[in-house]
């Protein structure tokens, strides 16, 4: 999956598309409702490459699934909470993501995922795909076993080497804990970037949240007054310092490790086939 952010230039979703295309294997995007309401050209852009697969979240999923359908992909949609679930299950989308707040990155932070994976399952007959704090072949195994048609994994992947995050932000995942992430609209609101407000981002706890996330009307005046925050976080991001950039990243960030490739993580992941099987005979009846 690429993603399609509300910054990426048209050229930066080409030379990306064409790369994910070229490895022969089904891929696919992930864009933000929010960002194709104001202009559906990203889409357009990422369609012209034939994926497979589109992930329109964050809002109004209609007029983006309705081109990527008539482009011949299959539309997902990740949902954060009931109201969601129920919008994706009315709206012409084929797969349904429950996305928990537990994941990394942006998302609402209502509702866990197996709550909203259990609500998915009993509530629609169509694919639904668990996301949201699963890291291991353990964690796979739990979805699966649970009827979800696969395990979507964000924050495992942000570690990997293959990953285009700086070293330093892989290192402060790698040796974040689980209980070492906050959810909060601070880095946004820094940055200024117009996020909904339902939708904050999960990320490693550091310097900057921990003076901000608890003082956001102290923070959006600072932000009002003049452009110091807003340039002092760009500054982090651009040396990728972990102490003062967002790092985002769910709490399975304390079940991640740098240094691994993605196909090494995959294989690993792969282990929920022997766990599947053993629990299969442990609570056989027969
Ligand atoms: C660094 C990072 C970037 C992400 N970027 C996007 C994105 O561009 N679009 C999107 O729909 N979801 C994005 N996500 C969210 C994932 O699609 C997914 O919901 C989440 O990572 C699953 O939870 P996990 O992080 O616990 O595996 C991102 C997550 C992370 C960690």
């Amino acid at each position: 999956m690429l993603g399609i952010g509300g910054s990426n230039t048209a050229e930066w979703i080409t030379e990306q598309s064409l790369l994910a295309s070229s490895t022969g294997k089904p891929w696919g995007a992930g864009l933000m409702a929010w960002v194709l309401e104001v202009s559906l050209d990203p889409l357009r852009q990422v369609l012209e490459h034939g994926p497979s697969f589109i992930c329109v979240s964050f809002g109004d999923p209609g007029p983006a699934a309705a081109l990527a359908h008539q482009a011949g992909a299959l539309v997902g949609m990740q949902v954060g909470n009931a109201a969601e679930l129920d919008r994706a299950l009315q709206s012409d989308i084929d797969v349904v993501i429950c996305r928990g707040s537990e994941g990394g990155g942006h998302g609402r932070n209502e509702v866990s995922t197996l709550p909203l994976l259990q609500l998915a399952l009993r509530s629609t007959g169509k694919p639904v795909v668990a996301a949201g704090g699963i890291a291991t072949a353990q964690g796979v195994a739990a979805v699966l076993g649970a009827g979800a048609s696969a395990a979507w994994i964000g924050t495992r992947f942000a570690a990997a080497t293959e990953s285009m995050s700086h070293g330093n932000i892989k290192q402060a995942i790698g040796s974040a804990g689980i209980d070492d992430t906050v959810y909060t609209r601070a880095f946004d609101i820094a940055q200024r970037i117009a996020w909904p407000v339902e939708y904050g981002g999960r990320a490693l706890r550091n310097h900057f949240s921990d003076t901000w996330a608890g003082n956001i009307e102290g923070l959006r005046r600072h932000v009002r007054e003049g452009d110091e925050l807003t340039e002092s976080i760009e500054r982090a991001r651009v040396v990728a310092d972990p102490d003062n950039a967002p790092v985002y990243a769910g709490q399975s960030a304390g079940l991640s490790t740098t240094g691994h490739d993605a196909a090494t993580i995959i294989a690993e992941l792969a282990g929920f086939r022997g766990l599947l099987s053993r629990a299969a005979h442990r609570w056989d009846n027969s």
